[in-house]
């Protein structure tokens, strides 16, 4: 399939690209470079500069290629962020959707693969977390993307879009050649291994007073890999003739880990100290969110390849020290 991916340069879109490359996809990449790095796009993708805003722009790229299918990451993705300029969230997520949208239905692009969250059920009345429970974001990062998965069905109904919403739980670790690089860097994750190389001097804690085992938040991590290889499932389901053409579903992997448990499997793993310090909630936090993924096991045969989170930071670390200066671009 000829596919377009906006934000293919980012973290997760650029291993989706590799996938879909080495799955014989024939793959363009639309992004603006704002976040995502250039030298994380494969030579064998053909790189577009631009941004969802360019509605010409966008239209003479729809109309110059007769894509099979779009995979939409580019978004702006701090939930603490969203809490502070909410405007930017709307824009760069729920307009910036409606935006590409209208190119797919325009130019009879009938597939399309939506990077969701967990941040949709904010803070949920169940553990494991499964795709018809609550939607009530705590940030409006989550209520940015909800409004687009609420437009989705539509899109289906007026334009018959087939769609599959995905809902990554918190992606972590790295491919040999691709990994976590966000400038600045908020992430818990990625900002541990910076303590760790000695670019930071300690992690802040956001929050110990949490109704959780150990009053921090929990989280259920899950390898950027595997996120990849749901999409490309998602893909071939919505391509395959005689499959349901309204996919949601959750990509997690049912366990949840706290931010000190975290700490605790990246000091192991890097054999460093890492300085922490206890600090006040960041606001749009959800306590716990931890995902059922058992939809996505049944349905697509989703088989999580790296589901144990000191695999996710050795990996995120093995990145990390090939690469002290993340893409150096
Ligand atoms: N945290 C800290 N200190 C930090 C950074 C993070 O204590 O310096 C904590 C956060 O408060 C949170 C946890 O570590 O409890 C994870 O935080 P991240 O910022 O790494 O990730 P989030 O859970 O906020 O959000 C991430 C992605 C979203 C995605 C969401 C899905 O940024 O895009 O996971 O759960 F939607």
């Amino acid at each position: 399939m000829k596919v377009l991916v906006t934000g293919g340069a980012g973290y997760i879109g650029s291993v989706v690209c590799a996938q879909l490359i080495a799955a014989g996809h024939d793959v363009v990449v639309y992004d603006d470079l704002s976040k995502g790095h250039k030298r994380a796009v494969s030579p064998k993708a053909e790189l577009i500069l631009g941004n969802l805003e360019d509605r010409a722009g966008l239209r003479d790229i729809f109309q110059k290629y007769k894509f099979d299918a779009v995979m939409h990451f580019a978004a702006s993705i701090e939930a603490g962020e969203s809490m502070k300029s909410p405007g930017r969230y709307f824009r760069n997520n729920t307009a910036a959707a409606i935006a590409l949208l209208e190119q797919l239905s325009e130019h009879g692009v009938s597939r399309f693969v939506f990077s969701s969250t967990a941040a949709l059920y904010g803070n949920p009345e169940r553990s494991p977390i499964v795709e018809t429970d609550a939607l009530q974001p705590t940030n409006v990062y989550g209520e940015s993307k909800l409004l687009v998965e609420r437009m989705l069905p539509w899109f289906h109904r007026i334009h018959g879009l087939s769609y599959a919403s995905l809902r990554y739980f918190n992606a972590a670790g790295a491919t040999a050649e691709l990994g976590e690089m966000h400038s600045p860097e908020t992430h818990l994750i990625p900002i541990l291994l910076q303590v760790a190389a000695g670019r930071r001097e300690s992690l802040t804690v956001f929050g110990t007073d949490y109704e959780t085992p150990d009053g921090t938040c929990v989280r259920d991590y899950v390898h950027v890999s595997d996120l990849a290889s749901a999409h490309l499932l998602a893909l071939n389901a919505l391509a395959t003739e005689g499959q349901p053409k309204q996919l949601i579903y959750n990509l997690g992997n049912g366990r949840g880990f706290s931010v000190r448990q975290v700490i605790e499997i990246a000091r192991k793993v890097t054999a460093c100290t890492i300085a922490s310090v206890d600090a006040a909630r960041r606001p749009g936090d959800p306590a716990i969110l931890v995902a059922s993924s058992e939809k996505i096991r049944r349905d697509l045969g989703w088989n999580p390849q790296y589901s144990e989170l000191d695999v996710m930071v050795s990996s995120a670390w093995n990145w990390f020290q090939h690469h002290p200066q993340g893409y150096e671009d």
